[in-house]
């Protein structure tokens, strides 16, 4: 379990989980607004967050969120062309950035097209110092696999040592999109982020949950979800009971 206690909360399912979310990411929209005139969100791929983007797109999100002010990046990318149906950013672009009021200048994609994909990561992770510097984002989404991984962050790959870059390309033998590059964010740089939250959903995910919200903080981390305890920020899991079922 990471350093950073969580904030635990349960949903009866993915479609509350996915309303939590919604909420949750409009308040933390509006205190950045009201503080620093932007708010830093970090997409998630995978499947899980599409039910929240779909939402975001909706009222009364579409029109209370400050988009103009909203700036989106992405926590990793599989390494396809923007219009691949494996493509983080189209599932992104289709479910929420082409139907709300964000600039195009604010959206940060991640040029999955890249060959070779360590191009697409040096880019990304060179924009990520010019805009944030030593700091990091506000909120980060993430969600985990049932084989312990976040982002593109999976079990056994080099993206799991990475202590030095913000970004690196990360070849996966296993993934949901099989065997295949991908270029993610790093853990350090995760954690820089003033809050992550990590959405979690379906029974084939709960004996991983248990595993991790119950491991000995201090023992060494057996998955690289486990990496992710941002130092000066929140960490959050949104849980349906199915993810949460085998929790204690
Ligand atoms: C990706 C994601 C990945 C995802 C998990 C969970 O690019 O696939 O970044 O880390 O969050 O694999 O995926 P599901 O939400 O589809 O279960």
């Amino acid at each position: 379990m990471s350093s950073t206690i969580p904030e635990i909360k349960v949903l009866p399912n993915p479609a509350a989980v996915a309303a939590e979310a919604a909420e949750r990411v409009a308040a933390a929209a509006d205190e950045a607004v009201e503080l620093r005139d932007t708010f830093s969100l970090v997409l998630a791929g995978g499947s899980t967050p599409k039910k929240l983007y779909e939402l975001l797109a909706a009222e009364p999100y579409r029109s209370d969120v400050a988009w103009p002010r909203v700036e989106v990046f992405f926590g990793d990318e599989r390494a396809v062309p923007p219009d691949h149906a494996d493509s983080n950013y189209r599932m992104a672009r289709d479910a929420l950035l082409s139907k709300v009021p964000i600039p195009g200048d604010n959206i940060y994609r991640i040029k999955g097209e890249l060959d070779p994909p360590e191009e697409a990561a040096k880019q990304y992770g060179q924009m990520l110092k010019e805009r944030f510097g030593d700091d990091g984002p506000d909120l980060v989404l993430l969600g985990m696999g049932e084989d312990g991984h976040t982002a593109s962050i999976f079990p056994g790959t080099p993206a799991v040592a990475e202590t030095k870059h913000r970004v690196v390309a990360n070849h996966v033998e296993q993934s949901t999109t099989g065997k295949s590059w991908r270029i993610t964010m790093t853990a350090p740089f995760i954690n820089r982020a003033r809050q992550v939250m990590l959405l979690v959903t379906g029974a084939n995910k709960a004996a991983r949950v248990a595993e991790v919200l119950e491991a000995d903080i201090d023992a060494p981390p057996r998955y690289p979800v486990q990496l992710i305890s941002p130092a000066g920020g929140r960490l959050v899991w949104l849980l349906d009971a199915a993810a949460a079922g085998m929790a204690e």
